[in-house]
């Protein structure tokens, strides 16, 4: 099931969990107006970095927070997960790249190049093909499912079937602490 817990109140950024393949599909296909809703001042828009606690977040979830407008998932990792995602050869990838701001842009699409921590997973939640908030713990790859047409990623944000042709992006972010990252 999907539930909301209050972000800091300092802190005007959206922020859900969600768990459970079920709950997961309403939250997703209610985000992206609720996001759009929850975006209005320009203060939230032109943050150019934010900290996110990573402290609610247990095995298994996810959170959602907004940066520069834009929906990153924050996602905790099982190490069953894990080792999926890094048993995938490069040659099954559609895209071969990383697209992780924090390393080149020719660095390959291991599962090491897409995170700073294995147990944690960033990326911005919009879909490479026309921009649609994919789907937690949907699809067949362990990842995401794009409901507008049906592209897939995996638990590395790696897309596994097209039509989107990229893999998910990795924003710029780095560990505060053991518990606390800031993006931007
Ligand atoms: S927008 Fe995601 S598959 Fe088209």
């Amino acid at each position: 099931m999907a539930s909301t817990i209050s972000a800091e109140p300092t802190r005007r950024d959206f922020l859900y969990v969600a768990t459970g393949a079920a709950g997961a599909v309403g939250a997703a296909l209610a985000a992206w107006p609720f996001i759009d809703q929850m975006n209005p001042t320009s203060a939230v828009l032109a943050l150019s970095s934010i900290e996110v606690d990573l402290s609610p977040v247990q095995e298994g979830q996810q959170i959602v927070v907004m940066w520069r407008s834009k929906p990153v998932f924050v996602r905790r990792r099982s190490k069953k997960e894990i080792a999926e995602v890094r048993s995938v050869p490069l040659s099954d990838l559609i895209d071969p790249l990383a697209r992780n701001a924090n390393l080149a842009e020719t660095a390959p699409a291991t599962d090491e190049n897409r995170e700073v921590k294995p147990e944690w997973l960033v990326v911005v939640g919009i879909c490479t093909h026309l921009g649609c908030i994919p789907l937690f713990n949907q699809g067949n790859f362990g990842g995401y499912l794009c409901p507008c047409h049906g592209s897939q990623y995996d638990a590395a944000g790696r897309v596994r079937k097209g039509p989107a042709p990229e893999n998910l992006y990795v924003p710029p972010y780095a560990f505060l602490n053991d518990t606390k990252i800031k993006i931007g």
